[in-house]
């Protein structure tokens, strides 16, 4: 990628760890007020076809949680239908105590939820900083305080600021969607594969990102490809399979049990021939 000027010898597969490890079980966490909770979803894009068959999910104060799965497993139709974007057949969705079932993507944004889409997460034709600006369009007057915040976590974009999101490399344009999401100080940001299509190296960096915005207060639920990386920067993750919870625990607990390897995971199913 253009922009992988970084140093070669950050390319380890577990540069990120240098931020502190696996995160432990956060007892502390589950055990406080949940953000986002979404309850027996059943959803669906077309008439009598049902993508989500009975999903539960939950997403606690300060929690970064997962979701990993096969491809077509119904992971981004999940946040969509938390979104208002994928019609909900029953079901509930709640964040914190307001039922939000079926309300639309831009009522959630007032109300503290950030979603960064998988892909057409940024205006291609305007500038980094104008795509900052429509993050904060619901309260222009936070611009300046939420700008500064953003370029400080990002400091690529106060670089790149004045220059069009469709001149920027992949790595960049992520940083974009997630600094845009975050410009109405969230509390819960839901990403959709964030590191897809970037670089090892980029792939770190958006990961040490979200730990570092979720150490400063918001919660995470964050959709992955990259299933073992996910579940390596998570406090827990979730197993979706054909539209319904297969397994869920701690990042660490997911990593080490043997039947999410050999489904999910690949290495044991690769080692045994399976
Ligand atoms: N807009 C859509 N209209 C109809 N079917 C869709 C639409 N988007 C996704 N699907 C279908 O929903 C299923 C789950 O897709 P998706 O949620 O994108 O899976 P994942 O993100 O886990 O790869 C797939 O069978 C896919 O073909
Ligand atoms: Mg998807």
């Amino acid at each position: 990628m253009a922009d992988d000027t970084s140093d070669p010898s950050d390319t380890s597969d577990t540069a990120w760890t240098r931020e502190g490890g696996t995160p432990s079980t956060p007892a502390t966490l589950t055990s406080g007020p949940t953000v986002l909770d979404a309850r027996e979803l059943i959803a669906g894009y077309i008439p009598e076809v049902n993508i989500l068959n009975g999903c539960n999910l939950s997403v606690h104060a300060g929690e970064f949680v997962g979701i990993i799965g096969p491809n077509g497993a119904g992971k981004s139709t999940l946040l969509k239908a938390i979104l208002g974007q994928c019609a909900i057949r029953s079901g509930t969705v709640h964040l914190g105590d307001a039922d939000i079932t079926g309300r639309q993507a831009h009522e959630l944004v007032a109300l503290g939820v950030g979603y960064v889409p998988q892909v057409r997460n940024v205006f291609p034709s305007l500038t980094v900083k104008e795509n900052l600006e429509m993050g904060c369009y619901l309260a222009p007057k936070r611009f300046p305080q939420r700008y500064e915040y953003v370029t400080s976590l990002f400091p690529r974009l106060l670089e790149r600021a004045a220059q069009r999101a469709d001149a920027l490399s992949g790595g960049e344009r992520q940083m974009v969607a997630m600094g845009r999401a975050l410009m109405m100080e969230p509390k819960v940001l839901l990403l959709d594969e964030p590191s897809a299509g970037l670089s090892p190296v980029l792939q770190d960096e958006v990961f040490v990102r979200c730990r570092t915005i979720n150490q400063e207060g918001v919660a995470i639920l964050m959709v992955e490809q990259n299933a073992r990386r996910c579940l390596q920067v998570v406090h827990r993750g979730y197993v979706l399979d054909q539209g319904q919870n297969a397994y869920t625990g701690t990042g660490r607990d997911l990593l080490g049990d043997p039947n999410v390897i050999e489904l999910y995971l690949g290495t044991l199913a690769r080692a045994t021939g399976g």
